[in-house]
C-alpha cells in the first residue's frame, strides 16, 4: 500500500523531475528511519530483579521518542523483527487513512521479517502516541508503544517540558516477567487486563529534578491496557491546556483530581510551588489512598524566573470547529454484555448466539447487538458531514470509545460543547453524545481502548467517502 523508496523514483522518472513535490525528492533521495519492533530485556522492576522480557520498539522502553515540528513529515519504515505480525498505528492524528496501521482495516498485518513505509503529514501539534495495532491486546501489553510529539511552530513559554508515559504491567512478582496470558477470559469479561506494577516511562521510580518556581509542560500519555489514571498534583499550581492533543480554548486550572483513561492525553503547565528539599508529585489515587506516579525533588531556586501568570492557551489547531450538529446525521451505539450485564444473545460470526456461547469462544461485548468487527460501518457519511453518535453504555463497566482519524466534541447539556477529544471515557449506565465532521476520508476505527474488550467484541468502524 505505501509507497517504497523504488516506486518514488520511477514516478519521478516517468514524471520528470518538475513534478515532484520537495516533500517526495526529500523521501527519495534520504534514506527512512526505521522503526524496529523485536523482542527486547529492560529493567522495568526495581534493580534487584531481573531484566523483564518485552516486546519494544527499537529495544526501548518506552519506544523511541517521535518528535518533529508541525507541519512536517513523518517517515519511518517499521521494520518487524516480533515473532508476531504487525502493525503501527499513529493515535491521535489526523492522516491519511491508508498510514493509519489498523491491521485488517487499513491495511494487511506487516509479516515477520518484513517491512512497512509510514509516511504522513503532521498537521496537528500536540501530545500523540502510535502503537501496535494487530492483536494490540497482546502487543502493547508486552510495550509496542511510545510518544509522538509535535510541536507548535512557535516557542511555548515553560522553562522545559516531560512526557510521561503511564502504564502498568502485569509481572510474575518473583520473576518479574510478564504474565503471558493475554485471553483470560475474566480480563475480557471484566475490567481488562489490569497490571500489578505501575510505571511511567518504564519505571516505578520516575524522579525528575526541578527547579522552584519552574513552568514545566508536562505530557500524559496513559498507555496502560485497561487501567483508568485518578490522577492529582502536589507541590505544584497546574492548568490542563489540551486534551488528546487538541489544545483547549481556555486552560483549565486543575482543582482536585483529574482522569486519564487509556488511549487518552492531558496536556498540563505545572509551576513549582514545593520549597527547594521538597518533592513534587504527580499523584495517583489507588482507593482512597494517594501515591506518587512521578516525584519531581525540588533542587535549586531558579533566580531569574519569577512565578509566571496563568497561561494563555496554546494555538488551536486548523480545521477543529464543528459546525452543524442541529442538522447532522445522527446514530446510536448501544453497548452490551460483560460480566453482570444483561446481554442474552447477539450476533457473532453472523449468527445469533447466545451469550452462553459468546462466553465459550471467549467472546463478551456487543455493538448494536454484534459481537466485534462489523462487515457494515456503524456510519456512512460523504466528506464533510457531520454526525452525531449517542453513546449508551448499558453494561456496568467503564469504556473508552476511540475514533481513528478525526476528533469529536461531546454534545452536552444547553447544546454546549465539550473539549475536542479522540477518547471519550463513558462509564456503565452512562450515556453520552459526540459529534464530529467527517473531513478525513475512510475507513476509521471505532473501538473500545479497553483493549481486551476490544479483542472480545467491541470494534466498529465509520466509513467516509
Ligand atoms: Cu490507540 Cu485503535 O487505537
Ligand atoms: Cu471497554
Amino acid at each position: 500500500m505505501s509507497q517504497t523508496r523504488r516506486d518514488v523514483l520511477r514516478m519521478g522518472a516517468s514524471l520528470g523531475f518538475g513534478a515532484l513535490v520537495p516533500g517526495t525528492l526529500l523521501a527519495a533521495t534520504s534514506a527512512p528511519i526505521s522503526l524496529v519492533a523485536s523482542v527486547a530485556k529492560v529493567q522495568l522492576a526495581p534493580p534487584d530483579y531481573p531484566k523483564t522480557e518485552i516486546w519494544g520498539f527499537d529495544e526501548q522502553m518506552p519506544g523511541t521518542e517521535i518528535r518533529v515540528k508541525q507541519g512536517d513529515r513523518i517517515v519511518r519504515r517499521f521494520v518487524n523483527e516480533l515473532p508476531q505480525a504487525s502493525s503501527v498505528h499513529w493515535h491521535g492524528l489526523r492522516i491519511d487513512n491508508a498510514m493509519d496501521g489498523v491491521s485488517g482495516l487499513t491495511q494487511d498485518a506487516v509479516p515477520p521479517g518484513e517491512a512497512f513505509d509510514y509516511e504522513f503529514a503532521a498537521t496537528d501539534a500536540g501530545t500523540y502516541w502510535y502503537h501496535a495495532h494487530n492483536r494490540s491486546m497482546e502487543q502493547v501489553a508486552r510495550g509496542l508503544y511510545g510518544a509522538l510529539i509535535v510541536e507548535e511552530t512557535e516557542p511555548v513559554d515553560v522553562d522545559r517540558e516531560e512526557v510521561l508515559i503511564l502504564d502498568d504491567w502485569l509481572l510474575n512478582p518473583e520473576t518479574a516477567q510478564l504474565d503471558p496470558e493475554f485471553e483470560a477470559p475474566h480480563d475480557r469479561s471484566h475490567a481488562g487486563r489490569r497490571g500489578n506494577y505501575i510505571a511511567t516511562n518504564g519505571s516505578a521510580e520516575t524522579k525528575l529534578p526541578v527547579k522552584a518556581n519552574e513552568r514545566l509542560r508536562l505530557r500524559l500519555i496513559n498507555a496502560a491496557n485497561a487501567r483508568i489514571f485518578l490522577l492529582g498534583l502536589s507541590g505544584f499550581d497546574g492548568w490542563v491546556m489540551a486534551y488528546d492533543g487538541m489544545p483547549l480554548e481556555v486552560p483549565e486550572k486543575v482543582e482536585g483530581d483529574f482522569l486519564l483513561a487509556p488511549g487518552q492525553r492531558v496536556d498540563l503547565f505545572v509551576d513549582v510551588t514545593a520549597e527547594v528539599g521538597e518533592v513534587a508529585h504527580l499523584v495517583r489515587f489507588d482507593d482512597e489512598t494517594g501515591a506518587s506516579q512521578a516525584a519531581f525533588p525540588v533542587e535549586a531556586t531558579e533566580s531569574s524566573t519569577p512565578r509566571r501568570t496563568s497561561p494563555v492557551s496554546l494555538p488551536a489547531n486548523p480545521n477543529m470547529s464543528v459546525p452543524g450538529t442541529q442538522s447532522a446525521k445522527r446514530f446510536e451505539l448501544k453497548m452490551e454484555g460483560g460480566a453482570m450485564g444483561s446481554l442474552r444473545s447477539a450476533t457473532l460470526d453472523g449468527e445469533k448466539t447466545s451469550f452462553r456461547k459468546m462466553v465459550a469462544a471467549n467472546q463478551f461485548w456487543s455493538f448494536n447487538g454484534v459481537v466485534g468487527m462489523t462487515d457494515a460501518p456503524l456510519a456512512e457519511l460523504s466528506s464533510g458531514e457531520t454526525a452525531r453518535v449517542k453513546i449508551h453504555n448499558d453494561t456496568v463497566f467503564p469504556h473508552a470509545m476511540h475514533l481513528h482519524g478525526m476528533h469529536f466534541r461531546e454534545i452536552l447539556e444547553n447544546d454546549e460543547m465539550g473539549p475536542l477529544r479522540d477518547t471519550i471515557l463513558v462509564f456503565g449506565d452512562e450515556t453520552r453524545e459526540i459529534a464530529f465532521v467527517a473531513n478525513n476520508p475512510g475507513k476509521w476505527l471505532f473501538h473500545c481502548h479497553m483493549l481486551a474488550h476490544a479483542a472480545s467484541g467491541m470494534a466498529t468502524w465509520i466509513n467516509v467517502t
